[in-house]
């Protein structure tokens, strides 16, 4: 049986971020993914997240692997909110002193693997985890080789890094689930074409939400607020700019453009509790989902990481284990000031299907456009001064 001392599921941003760090200080660590690297890099399923906090733009910058992420990202110093035919723009330097990043979360995937594998590190693709046994004392992953054989990997510890439908999260004895579902989902599309605007518009319309975003300034990456049961084939291209076009209300123009890419979003929260178990810790999705309007996720992932590396960190080179033993207690400030961000984001965007309810929702939105207060509120919690912003110091300059 193989053994290693930090044994991780999943080669997804957290995975990939935690045995980089992990490598780095002198710990070994094993990545089990059941995909293949090149599904990863290249799939087009895979067209993900793409807002940085600038806390994470940080962590990942000082940890070493975002080199290209500061060549080929783009810095914005806002974002636009689009309601009652009007452009209102939030300045988040002036309102809550940060900017963010827009750089793809399949782009930080690809580079994080690259760096880690060009390092010695180990990621094992096509090993696809089926169990996690023995939890408390010695961790053991139960995986499943490209050629069929089932094998094992004992750990000192062990982390389920494997997203929103984890299997690693199954693990864990009398967890709790916290979960909330929406009546809305999100057509996305990546478009060969310039943005609407040079930072991200959010759009308020009767009809439904859209969200105008960028990959680069030839890409663009929008989503319309659709049923939840709906289907792509009831939307050919022309439906959707045609429907783009429709909520902008006029305040921005879309160019229409070669579609690359068609996806289907749906909409839930979600918080599992504890985080941990003996000595098996869950990471990023893995332990909580939120609904993609506030652009939390993979940020998210990366806090979860840095207070888990830490925690490591300090039982490896001091023998303190206090911190381990906190590690949900840490993370869950951060992962419900998200929770409540998205919330409130996504509520306060989409159009509900009751009238009251909209009417409500309209006022609150007339009430920011008023008060700085909520701008400001609003600003915070998007650049992620109460999420990443706490945590950058706990990842090492690299030199
Ligand atoms: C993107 C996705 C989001 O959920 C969001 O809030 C902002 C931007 C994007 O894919 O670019």
């Amino acid at each position: 049986m193989r053994k290693t001392q930090v044994g991780i599921v999943g080669a997804g941003p957290a995975g990939l971020f935690l045995a980089h760090l992990l490598r780095k200080a002198g710990v070994e660590a094993v990545v089990l993914e059941a995909r293949t690297r090149e599904y990863l890099e290249t799939s087009p399923h895979r067209i993900r997240a793409g807002v940085l906090e600038w806390g994470t733009r940080e962590m990942v910058a000082r940890a070493g692997v975002g080199d290209r992420m500061v060549q080929e990202g783009l810095g914005h110093g806002g974002i636009y909110l689009a309601f009652d035919g009007q452009l209102l723009h939030l300045d988040f330097h002036a309102l809550a002193g940060r900017g963010i990043w827009v750089y793809g979360q399949q782009y930080l995937v690809t580079d994080m693997i690259r760096h880690h594998l060009e390092a010695g590190g180990e990621i094992l693709f096509s090993h696809e985890v089926v169990g996690v046994e023995d939890l408390e004392e010695a961790p053991t992953l139960v995986y499943c080789t490209p050629d069929g054989r089932l094998e094992e990997l004992r750990c000192e510890f062990a982390v389920g890094a494997d997203g929103s439908h984890s299997l690693a999260r199954k693990s864990i004895p009398g967890i709790q689930v916290h979960q909330k579902t929406y009546p809305y989902a999100w057509l996305g599309i990546l478009a060969q074409t310039r943005p609407a605007a040079e930072e991200l518009i959010y759009a308020s319309h009767p009809r439904g939400f859209a969200l105008f975003s960028m990959r680069s300034p030839t890409l663009a990456r929008n989503y319309l607020q659709v049923a939840p049961e709906e289907r792509l084939e009831a939307w050919p291209d022309e439906r959707i700019w045609e429907e783009l076009d429709l909520r902008l209300s006029g305040v921005a123009e879309v160019q229409p453009g070669p579609i690359l890419e068609k996806s289907l979003t749906p909409m839930r929260s979600l918080v599992v509790e504890p985080m941990q178990h003996g000595r098996f810790f869950l990471v990023g999705d893995a332990a909580h989902v939120v609904p993609p309007t506030g652009a939390k996720g993979m940020n998210l992932a990366f806090c979860d990481v840095a207070v888990l590396y830490r925690a490591l960190v300090a039982f490896y080179n001091e023998g303190e284990a206090s911190l381990l033993a906190r590690y949900t207690q840490e993370a869950l400030r951060h992962v419900w000031q998200a929770e409540l961000f998205s919330y409130w984001m996504t509520t306060l965007l989409h159009t509900a299907a009751d009238p009251f309810e909209d009417r409500l929702r309209e006022a609150k939105l007339r009430h920011l456009g008023e008060s700085l207060h909520l701008q400001r509120f609003l600003a915070e919690n998007y650049v992620g001064l109460h999420t990443s912003g706490r945590y950058t110091h706990y990842i090492p300059q690299s030199t």
